[in-house]
């Protein structure tokens, strides 16, 4: 993995030598940070991370092959092909920079937290923001102990826009986190029961979502779910610690209200009130859950003053992407009538599968095709998994859902809970049921995969762009649906 800011200079040899208290070899100036050799640009600053299964000082070398400017390093190889920053230990000096990053920074930073959801508007933010400004954004779901200050390193002096996720599986992750990128404005996107097998309930989560108020100054403001039921909770969190509380969502008296929200099958049409100013506009992004996010992205453009109409039009630019809702069309026999395949397969909750089970359901099948969502595994639930997973098969069936292809040991419960008419095959592994789902489908089918990121179901994805027929993959879905717009 690797950060860059193009040809931009972001750390010199003599500023990252104070900032971790290393000392280098020779001069150097980096444009990038990468901790991974398999994806190291040219000109980066090669950072040396001791993980569980590997450990970086293995790939210096290979690093400075590749092109690095420096290595940091606290094992000095023998024979080092280029500058090093040695340092006492390379994951702490990481830190350092990351929060030396911050210090000198002038940037507006944006702090996004929350069960579900984080990445996603992180995304959005970023496109919004980037049309105002230099914007630096977490790569992927970045959010963790190395992610954060990796990202934090890799952010360039001039930028004008940080965004940072920050998650957690446990209680006081968040506080050294917050405490690092020490956001101007956070975002707790909502609370639920997702990755709940470490806390004893909710409330539990929602305190270490409220975490991110620790890193943050009086005047600071959080961006908070109006509509959640640990809406009052968080607000008296903040208020305790002097953080400004801007709400958003549904609720009459949220500062960022969804005053209407035509949902279609491939976009939602939105009109917001933004404290005070009215702003319509088209997502194509699906689902009310999408809109309610993106309340979030408006309400962060008008903390911090930015140009809402120019950060609006970018956000109508947003389409789904691979395993976040992408959409394709795969032609299997019958060119007129093709299957429909809906890719969520990135990650999972029982709140994003309900989620995604209402956009399902507004999505017309072709001639004579039907609903079919092919589900694994939500992992992570703890002793509740099983019933979480069983408790699916009701808005399955309100959603309009008819056939159910399920694998993975607690998928086995709902296919247990479903009644026999939606019942369709389990296995145990997703390359198993990616054998058997080929067979299943008829044109005009409308197929939705989905699954924690663990559950693998990218492989059922893959299989089914696959399929006899494809050009190399399926073309880009944009005949359904109500709306003008092409997903
Ligand atoms: N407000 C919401 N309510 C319910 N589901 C949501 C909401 N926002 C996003 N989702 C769904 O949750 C899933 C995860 O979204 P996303 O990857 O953005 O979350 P995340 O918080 O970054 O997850 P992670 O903790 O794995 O990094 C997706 O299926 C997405 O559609
Ligand atoms: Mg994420």
């Amino acid at each position: 993995m690797s950060q860059h800011t193009g040809s931009q200079t972001i750390w010199i040899s003599a500023e990252a030598e104070a900032a971790t208290q290393g000392k280098s070899t020779q001069p150097w100036q980096a444009t990038g940070i990468s901790i991974d050799t398999r994806t190291i640009k040219q000109g980066d600053l090669f950072i040396a991370i001791k993980g569980d299964k590997m450990d970086g000082h293995q790939f210096v070398n290979e690093a400075f092959q590749k092109g690095a400017a420096a290595a940091m390093v606290s094992q000095p190889p023998s024979n080092a092909g280029g500058p090093l920053l040695v340092v006492g230990d390379t994951m702490k000096a990481m830190q350092d920079l990351g929060m030396a990053a911050r210090f000198r920074s002038h940037a507006t930073v944006i702090g996004i937290t929350g069960s579900v959801g984080k990445t996603g508007t992180k995304e959005m933010l970023a496109v919004a923001l980037s049309a105002l400004g230099q914007t630096h954004a977490s790569k992927g779901s970045f959010n963790n102990h190395w992610g954060v200050p990796y990202t934090l390193a890799a952010m360039h002096p001039g930028s004008d826009y940080g965004i940072f996720e920050m998650g957690m599986n446990h209680a006081h992750e968040i506080t050294p986190l917050s405490k690092m990128v020490h956001p101007d404005i956070a975002i707790i996107t909502t609370v639920a029961p997702v990755h709940i097998e470490n806390f004893a309930s909710e409330q539990g989560i929602a305190d270490a979502k409220a975490e991110i108020f620790d890193g943050m100054d009086h005047n600071g403001t959080v961006l908070l779910p109006h509509d959640n039921k640990w809406f009052a909770h968080l607000k008296a969190a903040a208020m305790t610690r002097g953080v400004k509380v801007v709400s958003f969502g549904q609720h009459a008296d949220a500062d960022i209200r969804l005053v209407d929200c035509l949902e279609a099958a491939n976009g939602s049409r939105i009109k917001a009130w933004v404290q005070g100013e009215n702003v319509d506009f088209t997502l194509l992004i699906p689902g009310r859950h999408i809109a309610i996010n993106a309340l979030s992205v408006l309400g962060a453009v008008k903390i911090s003053g930015g140009d809402m109409k120019k950060a609006v039009a970018a956000l109508e630019t947003i389409q789904p992407i691979a395993g976040r809702g992408k959409r394709e069309l795969l032609d299997i026999g019958d060119p007129s009538n093709p299957v429909t395949l809906i890719d969520e397969s990135y990650n999972a909750s029982p709140v994003a599968m309900r989620a995604a089970f209402k956009v399902l359901a507004l999505i017309d099948p072709g001639r004579g095709g039907r609903r079919i969502a092919i589900l694994g595994d939500m992992l992570e639930l703890g002793p509740n998994g099983p019933r979480e997973h069983a408790d699916l098969a009701l808005p399955l069936q309100t959603a309009g859902v008819n056939l159910v292809y399920t694998c993975g040991t607690l998928m086995k419960t709902l296919h247990d809970a479903l009644p026999a008419n939606q019942q369709g095959e389990h296995r145990a592994t997703s390359k198993e049921l990616a054998e058997i789902v080929p067979d299943v489908l008829t044109p005009g089918d409308v197929v939705m995969v989905k699954g924690s990121h663990g559950s693998r179901m990218d492989i059922v994805v893959e299989t089914l762009r696959a399929l006899p027929g494809q050009k190399n993959s399926g073309k880009p879905a944009n005949k359904k649906g109500g709306m003008d717009h092409a997903i």
